[in-house]
């Protein structure tokens, strides 16, 4: 898995507990799958269109510095399936874990389109491909 953002959590980022707020890591990794998906599919109309379980096992605390991770279960037709973990930058503890995401790729008319991708790729390799 590869961890390509990092958070700092902030006084706004907590909860009653002074913990981090579990709806802000759920943004937070929304925002990472569909930026994700948008990258590998090539298409700016992805969508989030289901969660399976979340499994917040432990917490942060203000000032901690957290990382989150993403990996691709399986390409389908329209859909692309994530997993991911946010862990603990420093401790590598994990805090949160969501085994599959499911993104589906939008056409135009905002119906499911086939993304035609079967593989992870990377852009500077589409960059490379292109100046050949
Ligand atoms: C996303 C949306 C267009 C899909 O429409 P749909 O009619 O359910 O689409 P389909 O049944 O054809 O499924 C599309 C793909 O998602 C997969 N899928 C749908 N529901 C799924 C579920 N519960 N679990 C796993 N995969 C699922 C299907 O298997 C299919 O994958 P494939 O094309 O790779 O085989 C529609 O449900 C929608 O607009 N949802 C709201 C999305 C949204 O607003 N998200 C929050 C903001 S980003």
């Amino acid at each position: 898995m590869r961890f390509h953002t990092r958070k700092w959590v902030k006084p706004e980022d907590l909860n009653a507990n002074e913990t981090l707020f579990g709806g802000r890591v759920l943004a937070w990794i929304d925002e990472e799958a569909a930026l994700y998906s948008i990258i590998q599919l090539e298409n700016k109309k992805v969508v989030t269109k289901y969660m399976s379980e979340i499994n917040f096992t432990s917490t942060a605390v203000k000032g901690d510095i957290i990382e989150i991770g993403i990996e691709v279960v399986k390409f389908g037709k329209s859909s692309l399936t994530l997993n991911c973990e946010v862990r603990n930058k420093m401790t590598r503890e994990t805090i949160v874990t969501v085994d599959n995401i499911i993104m589906v790729n939008l056409g135009d008319n905002g119906k499911p389109k086939p993304h035609g991708k079967k593989k992870v790729e990377y852009v500077r390799d589409r960059l490379a491909a292109e100046d050949q």
